[in-house]
C-alpha cells in the first residue's frame, strides 16, 4: 500500500492518508506508547482528566480517542465522568478501542463514534468536558476541530489537550531531541513495522505550532483561561481551556 513520506505535511495529507496511517499501527499502538514514554504516558492523560475540574456525573467527549486511553482515564470508577463517547475516523483503533471498552468496567457509560474532529457528529452544548491526546497535530484544520470542540461544549465547560513539546534547558533538549528524531523512528519502525508513522511523529511535532501560538488559537477558536502546562521537563504540553 502506497505510504506519505514522513516530512509530508499534516496539511498535504487527506484524512483518508491519515486514518489509513493510524488503522496500520493501531496493533502496537499501546505498546509503543508504554514503551517509547517509559510509561510516563498514563501519567499525562491523569494530569489532562485532573485539568478538566470534574465534579462527577458529567458527560465527556475525547476527540481523536484512539484506542481510548484516555476515555477509559475519563471514565468512572477510575475517571470521575458518568458518561465518555470517543470519536475517531480510524476503524483499526475504533475496533481496538471497543475491545478494551467492553473488556472494561466503564462499559455501559462508554460510546464510540467514527466521525472527524473537524466535524463533530455531536449537538451544541451537549457535553461538559472535552479531550484530547496527541491528536490535534495530526488534524488539518485545527481552527475548526476547536471551534467545534466549543460548539459541542456546554458554555463553562473545559477542555484539556495533551501534545508532543520539547524540554526547555539545553543540554536535557539536546539528548532528547536526539531520542525523539533518531532513535524513537527506528524503535517504532522496528515495533509497528510500518515504514514512517514513527517518522512522520517527529516531523509533525516540529511542524505543530509553539505553545503560546497555540495557545493565541485556542482563544481565537472562543475559548478562555487558556493555559499550557508543561509535563515531564516539556516533553508534552497540556494545554486547558474553559468554553465561553
Ligand atoms: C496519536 S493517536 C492518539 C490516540 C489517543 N488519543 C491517545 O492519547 O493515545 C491520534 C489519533 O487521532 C486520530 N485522528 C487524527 N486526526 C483525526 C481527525 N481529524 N478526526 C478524527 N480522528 C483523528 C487518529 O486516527 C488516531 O487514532
Amino acid at each position: 500500500m502506497p505510504q506519505p513520506p514522513p516530512d509530508t505535511l499534516v496539511a498535504d495529507r487527506t484524512p483518508d492518508d491519515m486514518a489509513r496511517m493510524f488503522d496500520q499501527i493501531a496493533g502496537r499502538y499501546d505498546l509503543l506508547n508504554r514503551l517509547l514514554s517509559g510509561g510516563r504516558d498514563r501519567v499525562w492523560r491523569v494530569r489532562a482528566v485532573e485539568s478538566l475540574q470534574l465534579q462527577g456525573g458529567e458527560t465527556v467527549l475525547d476527540l481523536c480517542t484512539g484506542t481510548a486511553d484516555l476515555l477509559l482515564a475519563l471514565a468512572a470508577p477510575r475517571g470521575p465522568a458518568a458518561r465518555v463517547v470517543g470519536i475517531d475516523f480510524s476503524v483499526e483503533m475504533l475496533r481496538l478501542a471497543s475491545r478494551k471498552i467492553h473488556g472494561s468496567t466503564v462499559r455501559g457509560a462508554a460510546g464510540l463514534l467514527r466521525g472527524d474532529a473537524e466535524r463533530i457528529p455531536l449537538a451544541d452544548r451537549s457535553v461538559d468536558g472535552a479531550t484530547i491526546g496527541f491528536g490535534i497535530r495530526n488534524v488539518r484544520d485545527r481552527m475548526a476541530a476547536l471551534e467545534e470542540a466549543r460548539r459541542v461544549l456546554r458554555p463553562g465547560g473545559r477542555l484539556a489537550i495533551l501534545e508532543f513539546g520539547a524540554p526547555g534547558a539545553a543540554p536535557v533538549r539536546a539528548v532528547y531531541l536526539w531520542y525523539f528524531r533518531r532513535l524513537l523512528p527506528l524503535v517504532g519502525r522496528l515495533v509497528s513495522r510500518h515504514g514512517s508513522a514513527y517518522a512522520y511523529l517527529p516531523a509533525s511535532v516540529g511542524a505543530f505550532p509553539a505553545p503560546d501560538a497555540f495557545c493565541a488559537l485556542l482563544e481565537e477558536a472562543g475559548f478562555s483561561e487558556v493555559r499550557c502546562e508543561r509535563l515531564t521537563l516539556g516533553i508534552v504540553c497540556l494545554y486547558s481551556a474553559r468554553a465561553v
